[in-house]
C-alpha cells in the first residue's frame, strides 16, 4: 500500500503524493505476502550460490593495482569537472578517492553485517529459508570486509605515507546500531542500492579504470544484488510491525544516520585533500586546498548520499513505508546536501 510519494528530488521538493491509507486489513494481505517473501529469499539463496566467488582466487589473482589507471570513474570522482586541470593530478585524485570509497565501503558493511545477523533472530525458529538467505548475506559481508581490508592494504603499500582514514567501524557502528531497526534498514537499502547503481552506471562503462579496481566493484556488485532484495524484504517486515506512532521517531533516526554519514564525508574529504596536497610534486595555495577540500566533499556527497536518494527503487520503497508529511520532513532534512552536489 502506498503511503508517501516519491522520495526528496534534487532540490528537496518533492511532488505531493497521494494519501496514505490507513485502514487496510493487514491481516487479509499478510499471508500471500509471506509466502511470497519465502520464494524470493529463496531466489536470494540460489543466486547467492551461482554467483560466490573467492577473494583471492577470483578478485585478486595475484595482480596489484596499476597506478597507471583511475581507480574511480569520473561519474562518481566529479574529477572531470575539479579545479585540478592536468590528468596526472586527476588521476592520482581519483586513486585517493577510490581508496577512500572502498574504505568506506568497509566502515559500512560492519553495522550492516551486525544488523543482518541481529534480524536473523526474528528467523530463527521460522521461516528457515529466509534465515538462510540472512546467514549467506552476513558471510559474504564478512568476506567484503576482508576484501577491502585487502585491498587497502596493497594500495597503501604502494602510495606515499600520510594517507587516514577518519572513521572508526566500530565506533560507526555502535552509534548506528543504538538507533531504530527501521531506520538502520532504511540507511542500509539505500546503501546497497547506490553499489549497484555506481557499477552499472559508471564503473563497468569506464575502459580507463584500474582492471584491479574494476573487478574488485564487479565481483561486489555480484553479491550485492542479492541484499538489496533482502534489505527491501526485511525493511517492510520491519515496517509492517511498527506501529504508527513509531515511524515518526523512526524517520528521524533514519535523518539523523543520513546527517551521520555526511560527517564521516566531511572528515574524510578534508583528509583525502589534505593527503593530495601532500603528495602531489608541487606546492599548492590555501585556496586551492580549500576548493579541492570543497569538491571533494561534494563528490562525496553524491557518492554516498544524492545517488542513492534519486535511487528509482529507493524512492518507490520509501514512498510505500514512510507518510507524505514524514517525506516532506526527509526532503526539507536533506536538502542542502542533495544541493551541494548538483
Ligand atoms: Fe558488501
Ligand atoms: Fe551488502
Amino acid at each position: 500500500m502506498e503511503r508517501g510519494s516519491q522520495a526528496p528530488s534534487n532540490n528537496g521538493h518533492p511532488s505531493p503524493p497521494p494519501h496514505r491509507n490507513d485502514n487496510v486489513n493487514a491481516v487479509s494481505i499478510d499471508f500471500p505476502d509471506y509466502i511470497a517473501d519465502s520464494s524470493r529469499y529463496a531466489r536470494c539463496i540460489e543466486v547467492s550460490k551461482r554467483v560466490r566467488w573467492e577473494i583471492d582466487r577470483d578478485v585478486i589473482r595475484d595482480r596489484q593495482f596499476d597506478f597507471d589507471n583511475k581507480f574511480l570513474p569520473d561519474g562518481l570522482s566529479l574529477l572531470d569537472r575539479s579545479m585540478l586541470k592536468s590528468s596526472d593530478e586527476r588521476r592520482l585524485m581519483s586513486q585517493i578517492q577510490g581508496r577512500s570509497y572502498a574504505s568506506i565501503f568497509g566502515l559500512v558493511e560492519r553495522f550492516i553485517n551486525a544488523k543482518v545477523l541481529e534480524l536473523s533472530q526474528d528467523h530463527w525458529l521460522g521461516d528457515q529459508v529466509a534465515l538462510e538467505a540472512l546467514i549467506r548475506f552476513s558471510d559474504e559481508e564478512l568476506k567484503h570486509q576482508e576484501l577491502f581490508r585487502r585491498i587497502e592494504t596493497m594500495i597503501a603499500a604502494a602510495m606515499p605515507a600520510g594517507y587516514r582514514n577518519t572513521a572508526d567501524p566500530n565506533a560507526v557502528a555502535q552509534f548506528v546500531l543504538g538507533k531504530s531497526t527501521w531506520a538502520v534498514l532504511g540507511l542500509t537499502c539505500h546503501i546497497e542500492l547506490f553499489t549497484q547503481a555506481h557499477y552499472r552506471q559508471s564503473i563497468e562503462p569506464d575502459a580507463s579504470l584500474s582492471a584491479l579496481y574494476k573487478d574488485v566493484f564487479l565481483f561486489h556488485w555480484r553479491e550485492e544484488s542479492q541484499h538489496t532484495i533482502i534489505d527491501e524484504l526485511e525493511w517492510r517486515r520491519i515496517d509492517a510491525q511498527l506501529p504508527p506512532a513509531e515511524r515518526d521517531a523512526a524517520v528521524d533516526d533514519l535523518i539523523t544516520l543520513v546527517g551521520a554519514v555526511d560527517g564521516i564525508l566531511q572528515a574524510q574529504a578534508r583528509a583525502d585533500a589534505d593527503y593530495f596536497s601532500m603528495i602531489v610534486p608541487r606546492s599548492m595555495t590555501i585556496a586551492e586546498r580549500e576548493l579541492l577540500a570543497a569538491e571533494t566533499l561534494a563528490a562525496y556527497r553524491w557518492q554516498y548520499i544524492v545517488s542513492g536518494v534519486q535511487e528509482p527503487r529507493f524512492q518507490r520503497i520509501l514512498g510505500d513505508l514512510v507518510t507524505p508529511a514524514q517525506m516532506q520532513r526527509i526532503g526539507t532534512a536533506l536538502a542542502p546536501l542533495m544541493a551541494v552536489a548538483q
